[in-house]
């Protein structure tokens, strides 16, 4: 096969160099966004008279020729032809002859593969921030579903303080807000029209950039040719967004696996969900958690291979930017799968509502309601702490939880101790006093759901 640029080469490519340099094998995925944006430059082309009506009508009528094709699988993606672009490009010519040849007039590969790779990740963005809003869907319906269940909060994964299950469900509806939200602001810089920069410096041909820009409804056009086809951050701040919403599955995967636990047995994963093991009959593995845990390492990887990828790259173009592909294809197909199971997989979990109560019971959970109901009635913090401390010793000791300790049990502590105190031991009262802005108390839990659901 005779290359495209074949003109100044004495030696066909070698076999080697031809399989070592394709990407066709993952760079076919963008056949869709190639043809797109073919289309657009061509009907920008015939708007500024640089090419006819009669030869962009037939190269439109072979381009989507070519888009059926590939549709019903009847297309062949040759390796020998490099890339999607040049791929798409031959068929093209063989469609129509020399006339295809007029497609690639004021236009680069460079260009072309930056305005692919735009609106590829375009599309997935929104796809993607689709994704997440179902899983927030959920577990709103799960906080709202649950809102009587008690567990035990922690810090150093000891118990802590007993908190609502939903506002625990709903700190993940938070991180994935944020989620949604550095989606959003990468999709800005995403949404710029690269095309139209040539290899590297511009055409000399009368080209109409905000024309292809209003067709292919990008919302603004690169400044710089230079910087246009050699920009791969708006890729890195996908992968980097994306890195962080794996860090927030991956915290709620390991939460899972660890409230699964007999240890824990917080909760019950479906069947359906959950994994054998080939030699302990008795195994039951949460697999799924475990595996959006492990794939979120991939993803951070991903985002390491692309910083290092540019890093010392000399301006503009280099061939060094076609692995930009791998990763950013993996990692969406990543993300995308992870969403899905573990939005399928929530609404199916069993919560074991008497394990956790019992749980938050344990523990001296509501020692610090204790301190400060000292601290409410005026003594100061630092000598409440030391006193509930000294309380918590003593029935550590006799082996007694503070609601088992009577009045005058209480005043040997302190003679401000009332019998009122016994407000503020139980669980549920120590829950619900928690009426500060942001925290646990089940008015504030279903205000906030409230928000949520009516948009604020
Ligand atoms: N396959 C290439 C890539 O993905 C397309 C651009 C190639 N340009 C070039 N001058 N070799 O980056």
């Amino acid at each position: 096969m005779k290359k495209p640029w074949a003109g100044r080469f004495r030696e066909r490519t070698a076999k080697t160099v031809e399989t070592f340099t394709s990407s066709i094998p993952f760079d076919r995925r963008l056949w869709k966004y190639d043809i797109e944006g073919s289309l657009a430059h061509v009907k920008m082309l015939k708007k500024q008279n640089i090419i006819t009506s009669k030869d962009t009508d037939s190269i439109i009528r072979a381009l989507e020729k070519i888009k059926r094709n590939i549709q019903k699988g009847k297309f062949q993606f040759r390796d020998d032809l490099e890339d999607i672009h040049m791929n798409i490009e031959y068929a093209l010519v063989k469609e129509i002859g020399r006339t295809g040849g007029k497609l690639h007039t004021a236009r680069s590969r460079n260009d072309q593969v930056a305005v692919d790779l735009r609106l590829f990740l375009r599309n997935e963005i929104e796809e993607i921030q689709k994704l997440i809003k179902l899983l927030q869907t959920v577990l709103v319906k799960l906080a709202e579903k649950n809102i009587d269940i008690i567990m035990p909060g922690y810090t150093h994964l000891q118990k802590a303080q007993p908190v609502l299950l939903s506002h625990h469900v709903l700190a993940y509806f938070e991180m994935f807000e944020r989620d949604r939200e550095r989606l959003k602001d990468c999709l800005e810089r995403v949404n710029v029209l690269p095309l139209g920069s040539g290899a590297l410096a511009g055409t000399t041909l009368p080209i109409n950039r905000k024309y292809t820009a209003r067709l292919l409804k990008f919302s603004s056009i690169s400044n710089n040719s230079i910087d246009a086809v050699s920009d791969r951050d708006f890729v890195i701040e996908f992968l980097s967004a994306a890195s962080l919403f794996m860090v927030h599955l991956s915290r709620f995967s390991e939460e899972l696996v660890l409230w699964s636990s007999a240890e824990f047995g917080f909760i019950e994963l479906p069947d359906a969900y959950s994994t054998g093991s080939s030699i302990m009959p008795q195994k039951k593995n949460p697999d799924v958690p475990e595996l959006i845990r492990g794939k979120a390492g991939r993803v951070f990887g991903h985002l390491m291979a692309l910083l290092v990828i540019l890093k010392g790259l000399p301006l503009a173009y280099n061939r060094d930017l076609q692995e930009d592909k791998v990763p950013l294809f993996d990692t969406v197909d990543t993300v995308k799968a992870c969403t899905a199971v573990l939005t399928e997989v929530m609404p199916k979990i069993k919560f074991n509502k008497k394990v956790m109560l019992k749980a938050a019971l344990e523990g001296y959970s509501t020692a610090t309601d204790l301190a400060e109901y000292l601290a409410r009635k005026g003594v100061p913090f630092r000598e409440s702490h030391n006193i509930t401390g000294r309380i918590v010793k003593h029935c550590f000791e006799k082996k007694k939880s503070l609601m088992d300790l009577n009045l005058k049990e209480f005043k040997k502590f302190s003679k401000i101790i009332d019998k009122d105190v016994f407000d503020y031991l139980s669980v549920e009262s120590s829950i619900n006093k928690k009426k500060s802005y942001g925290g646990t108390a089940k008015r504030r839990v279903m205000n906030r759901i409230k928000q949520i659901k009516t948009g604020r």
